[in-house]
């Protein structure tokens, strides 16, 4: 097992993040509890910003604040000088409550309401993202209504099949999302656009999918763009400024998995759009991208107490802790590995085999099915490292359990970002009879 960013194990044989132990953490603010190396963070956004920087290339590195948002984070996001993809109004609202520079947000979403795109253009955030015909007639209507343009990029499902989970995977032709490139979707949304004198076409945009660990796809797609676009130009005398290639940048949860450096996927995609605008004599266009869980998934770590332990002789053991699937719904939900690890006993040799599983009332409810711990004993802190993406964004109040604290650690200190819910926060909306 490997430990991430500047995560490491101390003089107690404890698992240390950001320069803090994390049993103190635990003793503190309760389990499950969920750390982020905030140094980590940091490192990854700017790993993309400076690959763009090294190449020349006007770039922006947009944050999707759905693989973890609260207003701490957003904050982060903006002291990084990076950008920000949002995908509700919800999202949006976290990031103006956070201060964050609005024309550096990107609004997201496959059917937002007109209520949103009032929110959004009421807030003056940089561009919609849109994804389809009916979008467009909204964005006009907002826009006749408040006197003023509307920046936009157009969302397209370039064909590309990328190898990853099927619920995750957006960029193919049978896909909820954008305007379809093989049907002529996308030259129609383009003269819709054009012909319109509420809404200004600042470029494309696509996404082929996510936890994806070779530059194949995003290279894939960068060149049928450039077939496109070399179409729009001949046809529509048209070009887009900008080339949004969306996110996905795989990472390594477990052993098993083997993606490249954020800063590899980028080298790849700069050469690929180089070598295209050169073939066909175009401009090289600003390029977007917009990383969620390479920035935040590795960072994360989910602090645990273990409880009852269940073993059933030459079958399994089960080990349950105090979260689950209403915590963290990945491995329910997409069969995602974890790597775990005694936090209070980090050298201990690892002798046994067992299955963690959550306290939901549900068998499909386990975070772990085989990992190799020492010998669990009551008090022990269990560790579930990369934990950070897509962790406490999909939690959920099931069996009304109440969603963990967060903090981030840096330079030997922890600042608690999300408070615990509490039982009280748990009936807040419920009326009596
Ligand atoms: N841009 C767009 C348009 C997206 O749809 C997504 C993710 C991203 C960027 C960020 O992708 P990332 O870099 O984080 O892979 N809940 C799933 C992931 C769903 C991703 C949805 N879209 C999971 O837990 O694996």
């Amino acid at each position: 097992m490997e430990l991430h960013g500047v995560s490491k194990i101390n003089d107690n044989g404890h698992l240390e993040i950001g320069g803090v132990d994390v049993i103190e953490l635990t003793k503190e603010y309760g389990t499950p509890l969920i750390a982020y190396d905030t140094a980590l963070i940091r490192e990854r956004m700017r790993s993309f910003k400076q690959t763009f920087e090294k190449h020349g290339i006007t770039a922006q590195v947009a944050y999707a604040s759905k693989a973890f948002s609260c207003k701490a984070m957003i904050q982060l996001v903006a002291q990084e000088g990076l950008s920000l993809d949002v995908v509700s109004a919800g999202e949006l609202y976290t990031a103006v409550q956070a201060g964050f520079p609005v024309k550096k947000i990107h609004f997201h979403g496959n059917n937002k309401s007109i209520e949103e795109i009032r929110m959004g253009v009421e807030a003056g955030i940089g561009c919609f993202v849109t994804d389809n015909f009916y979008e467009i007639s909204l964005l006009e209507q907002v826009s006749k209504e408040k006197g003023v343009k509307i920046p936009v990029l157009l969302r397209i499902t370039p064909g590309i099949e990328a190898h990853t989970h099927d619920y995750i995977l957006t960029g193919h032709e049978d896909s909820k999302f954008g305007f379809d490139l093989g049907s002529g979707q996308v030259e129609g949304a383009i003269q819709a656009v054009k012909d319109s004198e509420h809404i200004e076409l600042l470029g494309v945009h696509c996404h082929i999918g996510s936890q994806i660990f070779e530059s194949t796809g995003f290279v894939m797609a960068a060149e049928k763009i450039y077939e496109a676009m070399n179409r729009w130009y001949h046809e529509m005398d048209y070009i887009p400024k900008v080339m949004n290639l969306g996110g996905g940048f795989g990472i390594r949860y477990t052993d098993e998995d083997d993606p490249l450096l954020p800063n590899q996927y980028i080298e790849e995609i700069i050469q690929a759009v180089k070598a295209k605008s050169e073939q066909f004599g175009l401009p090289v266009p600003e390029i977007w991208i917009e990383p969620g869980r390479s920035i935040v998934g590795d960072a994360g770590t989910t602090l645990y107490s273990v409880g009852s332990t269940k073993e059933i002789p030459n079958v399994r053991k089960y080990v349950a802790v105090d979260g689950g699937m209403s915590d963290n719904l990945r491995p329910a939900l997409y069969q995602a590995k974890y790597d775990a690890a005694l936090a209070n006993r980090m050298n201990d040799e690892r002798e046994e085999l067992v299955s963690i599983a959550g306290k939901c009332c549900e068998s499909g409810d386990m975070l772990i099915w085989d990992v190799e711990l020492p010998k669990v004993k009551g008090d022990d802190v269990l560790a579930v490292f990369c934990t950070g993406a897509y962790g406490y964004s999909m939690a959920n109040n099931y069996n009304r359990i109440p969603r963990p604290a967060v903090v981030f650690v840096e330079n030997g200190v922890a600042k608690l970002v999300i408070k615990r819910e509490s039982y009280e926060d748990l009936v807040r909306y419920d009326l009596s009879l």
